[in-house]
């Protein structure tokens, strides 16, 4: 446990998983070289519920990175998620002092924009510049050195509920690790599965797990929309664990061995053993009864992600589809039932990653994880290495979403 090298370390707080990444950063590309996974017991739809429990499964995945990596983590980025997060769009506008914009004029109109009334228990985790305006000139990305009078900046700004984003600082600090920056997780997927075109051309991404669904729709490079729904594949599980009678942990491995989200794809004479409750003996059911169940609840999800994109009026901005990705964006048959949904091309997403944990980290339940890797390594040299931040949020809160202002 001794050799101390320069990591970045993603804490991903799932619903369904702990999971603990640790990586080294190869030109900005994280190479994992740790990973711990626990499962989460402590969450309830992408929020803290239980803190004990939480700090058990964080202890139990930053051991078992510490041990793959023989490394020893002191601080993480955390991503957090829940529907207590909410996005809106707001701008700011300043006077140009030297008729040339600098940074200082950039800063300045970035807080003037970030400067609206929220309620005491509420803060801002992100400000995302969409685009500056300099006088009449719209649509300006990059203002520094523009000459001009007036410079006015359109942002998106994330908030979040304060007490669920402390508590989530307090369960690592109580696992022993500090928080060095928190992130927005749905943030994080869109940083690993979206390409860069698909961001400039419009892209929607919906991140599918155990707990939520969070979308986050981008267009000309900037985030859009952002919204975290309270559903996920769990609610899949109960439902076949209610209407097969069976218990809740088989009804998850029959969903991942046999389920589909197009029972019309599943041949109606497949066989499937299914474990009874009570002491039953298992019966044997067709693989098309395990479909259909399934198919109208996610119908239901992706209908309701669906009627959040028109709500938000940015159904315009898909023009490059839709990617899934989260644990659930591995379901059989899913990519072609959203495709009916939301009339646009679909794709299952996930980070690539070539190392030795690729074949496990490059799938969508890990998308989280690397994006927050990812983003880590655009501002920080070292999450691992770096001076202990306090783990209130009070401390926290100067790096939220200071790498956005950087990269944009
Ligand atoms: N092969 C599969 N088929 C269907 N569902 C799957 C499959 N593999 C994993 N899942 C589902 O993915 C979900 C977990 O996804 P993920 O690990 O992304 O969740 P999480 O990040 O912990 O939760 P959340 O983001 O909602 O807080 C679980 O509901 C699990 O059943
Ligand atoms: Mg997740």
């Amino acid at each position: 446990m001794a050799r101390k090298q320069s990591f970045h370390v993603a804490l991903d707080l799932g619903t369904h998983k702990t999971a603990v990444l640790l990586a080294s950063m190869n030109e900005d590309e994280p190479h994992v070289v740790g990973l711990g996974t626990a499962p989460s017991a402590g969450l309830r739809r992408g929020v803290v519920i239980n803190i004990d429990a939480t700090v058990q499964a964080i202890q139990r995945a930053v051991h078992e990175a510490e041990v793959m990596a023989d490394c020893e983590i002191q601080s993480v980025v955390v991503g957090v998620s829940g529907s207590h997060i909410k996005g809106f769009n707001s701008h700011g506008m300043v006077a140009i002092k030297g008729h040339e914009v600098t940074s200082s004029d950039i800063e300045q109109v970035h807080e003037a924009a970030r400067a609206v009334p929220l309620p005491a228990d509420r803060h801002i985790l992100h400000v995302l510049p969409k685009e500056y305006v300099v006088d009449e000139q719209e649509g300006v990305r990059e203002a520094q050195g523009m000459a001009g009078v007036r410079l006015e900046a359109r942002v998106h700004v994330l908030t979040g509920s304060t007490p669920v984003v402390e508590n989530v600082i307090k369960c690592c600090n109580r696992s022993g690790v500090t928080v060095s920056q928190v992130v927005l997780a749905p943030l994080a997927s869109a940083e690993a599965v979206l390409s860069e075109e698909e961001q400039e051309l419009g892209v929607g991404m919906i991140d599918i797990g155990g707990g939520t669904t969070d979308l986050v729709v981008y267009q000309a490079g900037s985030v859009q929309h952002t919204a975290v729904l309270p559903l996920g594949g769990n609610h899949i599980t109960n439902d076949i664990a209610a209407g097969l009678q069976t218990p809740v942990a088989e009804a998850e491995k029959l969903k991942q061995r046999f389920g589909s989200a197009v029972s019309s794809g599943v041949r109606s004479d497949e066989r499937i053993e299914v474990p009874s409750v009570g002491g039953r003996g298992p019966r044997v059911l067709s693989r098309q009864i395990l479909a259909e169940i399934i198919e109208p609840r996610v119908e239901e999800m992706l209908g309701l992600v669906a009627e959040e994109v028109t709500r938000a009026g940015v159904e315009g901005m898909l023009t490059s589809g839709i990617v899934l990705t989260g644990g659930t964006a591995n379901l059989d048959g899913l990519a072609a039932l959203a495709e009916k949904v939301f009339h646009v091309p679909v794709r299952v997403g996930s980070a690539a990653h070539s190392g030795g944990l690729g074949d496990i980290v490059s799938g969508p339940a890990y998308a989280t994880g690397m994006g927050l890797l990812q983003l880590a390594g655009k501002t920080s040299s070292d999450s691992v290495m770096s001076p202990a931040s306090a783990g209130v949020l009070s401390k926290v809160k100067n790096r939220m979403g200071d790498w956005f202002r950087e990269f944009f």
